[in-house]
């Protein structure tokens, strides 16, 4: 595991981007892995930067980690729309080149489906990643085994609190989703994972410090050929 340190945000992110962006200058149609949630999001800025200042990504396919169960791509809190406003949309990807699981649709059918697309892709070349306040990765909540893979898993209640702030309130939150499992995640090519603010110090000396256990999902990244993390002074204060 490889770990920057930056008191600047924005030093951060143009290093992270400086990997997507010469990932995509080799293989015009590599697969990037994206995560949601509000700590990836000025890095998908900086690639639309990129993008508008002309780098191409329109042969980059994509994949995405998870989605709520119930929630349509319609549905602005849906990880569908996130990722096409942050980057379908700003990157001129073509929409038939990505891999979503559906959070309309029956939810051991959307995971099987997403399985197999995420298997027609042949992998993640770059996964990026963030960190729950408890350790999740994806949507693996603690317990998950290290091996998982693809499936439909229940929400914790501290994710549900955690996340409540994009919902009128927890009472909107889903309680299910769809994740790729810790082992899909480990068997990307490369992860890059960014966590920012004091709120993320605990998980981040575990997964960086502690011993590599279920009850911290991302731990199994010590296990991780080429990991990188990105954290800012107040995620690393517990180093
Ligand atoms: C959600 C997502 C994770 C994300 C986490 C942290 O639970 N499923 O992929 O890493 O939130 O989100 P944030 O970056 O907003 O703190």
């Amino acid at each position: 595991m490889r770990i920057d340190v930056d008191s600047d945000i924005t030093r951060l992110v143009a290093r992270a981007a400086d990997l997507i962006e010469a990932l995509v200058r080799t293989r015009p149609d590599a697969v990037l892995g994206i995560a949601t949630g509000s700590t990836p999001e000025p890095l998908y800025a900086e690639l639309a930067a990129r993008a508008a200042a002309g780098l191409d990504f329109s042969r980059l396919r994509i994949a995405s980690l998870d989605e709520y169960v119930g929630l349509g791509a319609d549905h602005p809190q849906s990880y569908r729309h996130f990722v096409q406003r942050h980057v379908i949309e700003p990157l001129g990807i073509d929409p038939g080149n990505i891999v979503v699981p559906d959070g309309a649709a029956e939810p051991q059918q959307a995971a099987a489906d997403f399985d197999r697309g995420l298997q027609r892709l042949g992998g993640v070349d770059l996964q990026i990643l963030g960190i729950g306040p408890n350790g999740h990765i994806a949507f693996n909540e603690p317990g998950s085994a290290l091996e998982s893979g693809v499936r439909v898993v229940s929400l914790s209640d501290s994710t549900v609190e955690a996340n409540a702030r994009f919902f009128p309130s927890a009472a909107d939150v889903p309680t299910k989703a769809i994740t790729q499992g810790v082992g899909t995640i480990l068997r990307s090519r490369r992860a890059v994972l960014l966590a920012f603010g004091s709120a993320k110090a605990e998980a981040t000396a575990a997964m960086i410090d502690g011993p590599v256990t279920a009850a911290v999902p991302a731990s199994a990244l010590q296990r991780h050929p080429a990991a990188e993390v990105f954290l800012d002074e107040a995620a690393a204060a517990q180093l």
